[in-house]
């Protein structure tokens, strides 16, 4: 701790809670009510709360220790990551208006722009953020907002968030970053000048594969009231259940994320090795094609790797179904490892041509590593892959 600016690893133990005050209590309790008793009406929402839908202690303590840890003004938190996405996309677009969106995104964010948003008159363009010029060709007179995933899932491609948040500021566009990949330990997207930092708090922020959740930090109090607003109405918020999973979760956040990594970068070294095994993307790996803003941007490099096995779907399928440690699993940033095929799960809505176009390939096997035995994952790919035909 330096003084009054403590370190990213005591403000993300310590920030935003203090013992309790009728009990000592040392974990902010979980304060599962639907209303608060006003002392008179007078003194309505004196004490900050009325009905949880609006607010809750326990998620409250969470907002304030995501913004410790993200900068800004202010955090929200949601439902799910979804529900932060829609709440946002709903908070800054009116109808007519339109959003820049980069074309490789969670294909949850894909189908809601697409399938939902677009039923109500807002527009989305998807485009190739990694070049910022794609950006300023794909912006118009009415678009309002800049959405980037940086990495992004499954792909691993990485956005230059402080050349697209300039385009953004010189245009008066807000600039949304879903953060999820490498977390404010790794990447701070407001510090590197955009306007709003997402995350799916199901990943890494709570990290143990126990609950659902997603937030937002945004810089500018306006950004936040309208996107409160809309979470208000549709009733998005976050449980004071899940927000106390994730306060006890986001305390080992940076511990758990330097042992992932360094368990994904043995893991993507081991694979490269392997004759089964066509071409592995881990930004770690000197061979990944953004190697220098991959250094520049985020200060570690993540537990996401991908990797394309040799014969395609059938080798990718085979090769699911003889893993043994690695679990079949559609989730990521767990301390358990997880395994996925991005084209017959996560993106399996997303138009095949489509697809193919942002890179997410019939082959493409996602890894998510998690915090078991380096050694175990290793020994568990090499038995899966030695037996492919
Ligand atoms: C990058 C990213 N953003 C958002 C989401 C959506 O989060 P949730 O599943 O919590 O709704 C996901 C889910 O996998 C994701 O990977």
């Amino acid at each position: 701790m330096s003084g009054d600016n403590p370190d990213f690893k005591t403000r993300e133990i310590r920030a935003g809670v203090s013992p309790d005050p009728v009990t000592g209590a040392i974990l902010t309790p979980i304060y599962q009510t639907t209303t608060y008793v006003q002392e008179s009406v007078d003194q309505y929402l004196e004490k900050g709360y009325s009905y949880s839908r609006s607010g809750n202690p326990t998620v409250a303590a969470l907002e304030a220790k995501i913004t410790a840890l993200e900068g800004g003004a202010g955090s929200l938190c949601f439902a799910t990551g979804m529900a932060a996405t829609s709440c946002t996309l709903v908070g800054m677009l009116s109808t007519g208006e339109h959003a820049v969106l980069s074309d490789v995104v969670y294909g949850g964010t894909h189908r809601v722009s697409t399938k939902v948003l677009n039923r109500w008159g807002l527009e989305c363009s998807f485009v190739d953020t990694s070049d910022p010029a794609n950006v300023e060709a794909a912006i118009r007179d009415n678009t309002r907002l800049i959405f980037t995933e940086s990495p992004a899932n499954p792909t691993l491609k990485l956005t230059d968030i402080a050349a697209i948040s300039e385009i953004a500021q010189a245009k008066g566009i807000p600039h949304v970053v879903d953060n999820t990949f490498l977390t404010p330990y790794y990447q701070r997207p407001l510090e590197l000048g955009a306007d709003i930092s997402l995350h799916s708090t199901t990943k890494f922020m709570e990290g143990h594969n126990i609950s659902v959740g997603g937030s937002i930090t945004a810089r500018d109090p306006d950004h936040l009231e309208r996107i409160m607003f809309v979470r208000n109405c549709l009733g998005s918020n976050m449980t004071p259940m899940v927000a106390f999973y994730t306060l006890q979760g986001i305390k080992t956040m940076s511990t758990r994320l330097e042992a992932q990594s360094a368990n994904a970068l043995k893991v993507a070294k081991f694979l490269e090795t392997h004759p089964n095994v066509d071409r592995v993307c881990y930004p770690g790996l000197e061979s990944f094609p953004q190697k220098e803003l991959a250094d520049r941007q985020a200060s570690g490099h993540g537990s996401m790797l991908w990797f394309e096995v040799h014969g395609g779907v059938e080798s990718g399928k085979q090769l699911m179904n003889t893993l043994k440690l690695w679990s079949l699993a559609e989730n990521l940033g767990s301390v358990e490892s997880l395994v996925t095929h991005s084209v017959t799960m996560t993106h399996a809505d997303m138009p095949r041509e489509e697809r193919l176009a942002a890179g997410i390939t019939d082959g493409l096997v996602r890894l998510s590593t998690g915090l078991e035995s380096a050694d175990d994952l290793i020994a568990d790919l090499k038995q899966a892959l030695d037996g492919l035909h």
